[in-house]
């Protein structure tokens, strides 16, 4: 028996104000079922050059966003992610993009995917 659900992801916002930068999700929308790996992208373009950090958060109704994970890009290497994440959720941030994999997709993923930049100033 299959099971569908939808993934939604949006782009939450750019946290550090440097003109001219920007996030955006690669798709709006992404849709697995039960037991799926599904990945999740967004682009960004930024001038700065010193160091990003990608954030990627989940939020459900009426909650406020729950952060995964963190990923460094653009010379930074740190790297974290929440304790309810560790088994199910990776990614990877470039000089142009992140991607948020989720594997073994449970029903209750089912929510909006947020992914952030901060600048590493
Ligand atoms: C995410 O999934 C894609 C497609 O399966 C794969 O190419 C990539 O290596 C994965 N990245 C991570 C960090 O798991």
């Amino acid at each position: 028996m299959e099971t569908c659900f939808i993934l939604s992801l949006w782009v939450f916002s750019q946290l550090g104000a440097v003109l001219g930068d920007s996030v955006r999700s690669n798709e709006p929308e992404v849709s697995g079922s039960e037991g799926d790996t599904v990945t999740l992208s967004c682009s960004y373009e930024t001038s700065y050059t010193a160091g990003v950090y990608l954030y990627w958060y989940r939020k459900y109704p009426n909650r406020a966003p729950q952060y995964i994970l963190l990923r460094g890009a653009k010379g930074i290497r740190t790297s974290d992610t929440a304790g309810f994440a560790k088994k199910r959720f990776s990614s990877q941030a470039t000089d142009s993009s992140t991607v948020l994999n989720i594997t073994t997709l449970e029903l209750a993923d089912t929510a909006v995917y947020l992914c952030a930049l901060r600048l590493a100033q």
